[in-house]
């Protein structure tokens, strides 16, 4: 779920410290040719957004992957009929809506990158097996998917809630809604949403206050209907940063994206910004601005550089790029 997903990110970017603010941007290169004679420059630049994406792969192939490299060994499954586990590793039937499928594919391919202090050896690493010399690539594709597709029974397939439209953003189906808290989903945020169908936009405009339905599955808005609603929305919430607690976090990161919405009365930027690495994934949401005249001369459409204070939960630098 990219909502959870977000917390998750938070979280691991105050433990982790592998912010490179500038990953977006181009850099050019001079290079030599093999005379050492001729130098021209050679762009080296990445989409603004881009992030490693794993193709998709088939859940059922990778049941067959797990029980041939006996993952079981380890992991129990709660709901299917592999062998008792021998060793103790995290039980895996409810991970599917918790990570994004890269997150599997790099616990697999690199079980240390991120292990829980109650998993680790007392080296410090993961007591997981490396697969790497062992495994094709299409059987980790398989592998991760079916990781991915576990997921509790009784899960909610949709969940409601109440809230406010900041901004329409038609060229995406985009909606920017500020809503109260989504209770055992989702803080109390402002952030853009996927509309399906598009047509669901017709008739909405900034202010109005609405009713509406994630499908979660499809991490999408089904269903829209506009006010009365039953308790009023909040005005925009700041963007809510769990563990904000961490030791040392980082002070600050720098994201870049394009101006959705400004709302001056609650001081808040809506960007449509690229992946934050390290921090945040590509994503379209409010941020309180501190101070409120930074949001003077902005407008939809602007390219922005922002600077986002973490522990202030805010957006403190704002300069427009080409
Ligand atoms: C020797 C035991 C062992 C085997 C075999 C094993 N794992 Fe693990 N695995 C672990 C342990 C321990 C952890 C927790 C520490 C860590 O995150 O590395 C873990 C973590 C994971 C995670 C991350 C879970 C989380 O909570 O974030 C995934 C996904 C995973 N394993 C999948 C697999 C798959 C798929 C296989 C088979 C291809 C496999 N494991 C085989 C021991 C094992």
């Amino acid at each position: 779920m990219r909502f959870r997903v977000l917390l998750a990110a938070i979280t691991l970017a105050i433990s982790s410290h592998t912010i490179s603010p500038f990953s977006a941007l181009a850099f050019k290169h001079t290079v030599k040719t093999a005379q050492n004679v001729e130098k021209r420059p050679v762009e080296t630049h990445h989409p603004i957004g881009w992030r490693f994406t794993m193709p998709k792969g088939d859940p059922a192939k990778g049941k067959t992957v797990f029980e041939k490299f006996e993952c079981h060994y380890c992991h129990e499954v709660r709901g299917e009929q592999f062998p008792e586990p021998v060793e103790s590793a995290p039980e895996l039937s409810q991970m599917g809506g918790l990570h994004p499928v890269e997150f599997f594919a790099e616990s697999i391919m690199n079980p240390n990158a991120v292990v829980p202090k109650t998993y680790r050896d007392a080296d410090g690493k993961s007591p997981m097996t490396n697969f790497t010399e062992k495994m094709t690539v299409k059987e980790l594709i398989d592998v991760s998917a079916y990781v991915a597709s576990l997921r509790p029974k009784g899960a909610p397939k949709t969940v409601s809630a109440e809230g406010q439209v900041i901004a329409i953003v038609s060229e995406s189906s985009e909606i920017v809604l500020s809503h109260n808290e989504i209770k055992g989903f989702m803080d109390a945020m402002t952030m853009g949403y996927r509309v399906e169908p598009p047509s669901l936009l017709e008739g909405l405009k900034s202010g109005d206050k609405v009713r509406f339905t994630i499908d979660v599955p499809k991490k999408a808005i089904v269903k829209i209907e506009k006010g009365p609603v039953l308790a009023a929305a909040t005005s925009p919430q700041p963007a809510q940063g769990s563990g904000a607690a961490g030791a040392e976090p980082q002070k600050t990161v720098v994201g870049e994206g394009k101006v959705v919405a400004t709302v001056p009365n609650s001081s808040q930027i809506v960007v449509e910004h690229g992946e934050i690495k390290g921090f945040m994934e590509a994503m379209t949401m409010g941020y309180p601005v501190d101070p409120p005249s930074l949001l003077e001369g902005l407008k939809f459409g602007d390219k922005v550089r922002f600077t986002i204070d973490v522990p202030k939960k805010a957006i403190v630098k704002v300069e427009k790029i080409k």
